[in-house]
């Protein structure tokens, strides 16, 4: 049995987190040999109904939990963690884009990325919380203890939404969908890549040829596939976004199949033109330890419109809460 590692959920009696919890105390993400502690964040009215998570996780009995801490104490959740999925913000309804929330969420991301200088010192972070981008650049403004690289806001749920759709339209198993990435914003300017994606190991182009369909509806049930749940379900995606947050962590911990990429949104480092200083959606791969930016993927002049326009989103996002960096 390895050392066990510590793990906070923040928003951890929301429905997301009900979502997510769970797999993570079960070893699913982790590994089975990993025994972990768990630190669950809430606010303080929700603590009651925190609780009754933590008796239902104890009745799951999981051979790996070691231990499970509830607060309402930013400090106290991020002491000595080694992995943070910030998921605790609130949502938007209907009518709203993930952007109308980011005066009242930008604020937990002021403090909770002051506490988390608090964490070990090989802490990651995943931004959860929308808007998950601009989110995540407060976060890690305020963690100046904690290097950049260490945190990325979720674009893997729209990387497996665009992978769904991508092979429900080739009429192939999903397995056969590869190098998608999503570029910018996990927002309705995003830019889910076809041109660069593969099915079968040939461009994806070649298996759906049609760009019609490509460059419009494929693209654009992506950019908005949130606000359709939202409008069927009447409260945002749950399920999903919680696999999604498994996938990323999994995708960051295990070697990037050889050729292939995830997508999860970092702190820009100026490649293919993206200005620094923005969380922005990028092709990643890593060797299960450090991540890097997949470099030379061409990029259409149709693709620089998409990525410049949802580039500008963040920068005008950036401009929003600039004084809260
Ligand atoms: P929810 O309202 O069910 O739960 C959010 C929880 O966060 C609540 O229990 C609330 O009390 C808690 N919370 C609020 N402020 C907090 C703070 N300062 N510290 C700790 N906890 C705090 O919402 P949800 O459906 O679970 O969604 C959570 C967030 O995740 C939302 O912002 C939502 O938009 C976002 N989301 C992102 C993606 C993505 O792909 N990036 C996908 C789905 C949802
Ligand atoms: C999603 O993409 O489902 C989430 O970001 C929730 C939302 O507001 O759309």
């Amino acid at each position: 049995m390895k050392a066990p590692i510590r793990v906070a959920i923040t928003g951890a009696a929301g429905q997301l987190a009900y979502s997510l919890i769970f797999r993570v105390a079960s070893g699913e993400v982790f590994g089975p040999d990993q025994p972990l502690y768990l630190h669950l964040l809430e606010i303080t009215p929700a603590m009651k109904a925190l609780g009754g998570v933590a008796m239902e996780l104890d009745d799951c009995a999981y051979p790996l939990l070691k231990g499970i801490q509830t607060t309402d104490q930013a400090d106290e959740a991020f002491a000595g963690i080694h992995w943070a999925l910030l998921v605790g913000a609130k949502p938007r309804s209907k009518g709203m884009e993930r952007k109308d929330l980011l005066l009242d969420n930008g604020k937990i991301f002021v403090e909770q990325g002051k506490a988390l200088q608090k964490a070990d010192a090989s802490v990651r972070i995943l931004v959860v919380g929308n808007p998950a981008n601009t989110n995540c650049l407060i976060a890690l403004t305020h963690a100046q203890s904690v290097p950049p690289e260490r945190f990325a806001a979720m674009t893997r749920l729209d990387h497996n939404r665009a992978r769904a759709q991508l092979a429900a339209r080739a009429k192939v198993d999903l397995s056969q969908v590869t190098n998608v990435t999503i570029w910018g914003n996990h927002s309705a300017t995003q830019y889910p890549d076809f041109q660069n994606a593969k099915i079968g190991g040939k461009a994806a182009t070649q298996a759906i040829p049609d760009q019609t369909w490509l460059e419009g509806e494929f693209i654009s049930s992506v950019q908005k596939r949130g606000a359709a749940i939202i409008e069927a379900r009447g409260v945002s995606s749950a399920a999903s976004a919680a696999n999604a947050a498994i996938d990323h962590v999994k995708a960051l911990l295990t070697p990037t199949a050889a050729g292939d990429w995830f997508s999860a949104a970092v702190l820009s480092d100026g490649s293919y033109g993206i200005p620094k200083g923005i969380v922005c959606g990028y092709p990643l791969r890593t060797d299960g330890k450090r991540w890097e930016i997949v470099q030379g993927l061409p990029v259409s002049d149709f693709a620089r419109q998409k990525i410049d326009a949802s580039v500008k989103e963040l920068q005008e996002e950036k401009a929003v809460i600039q004084g809260l960096l």
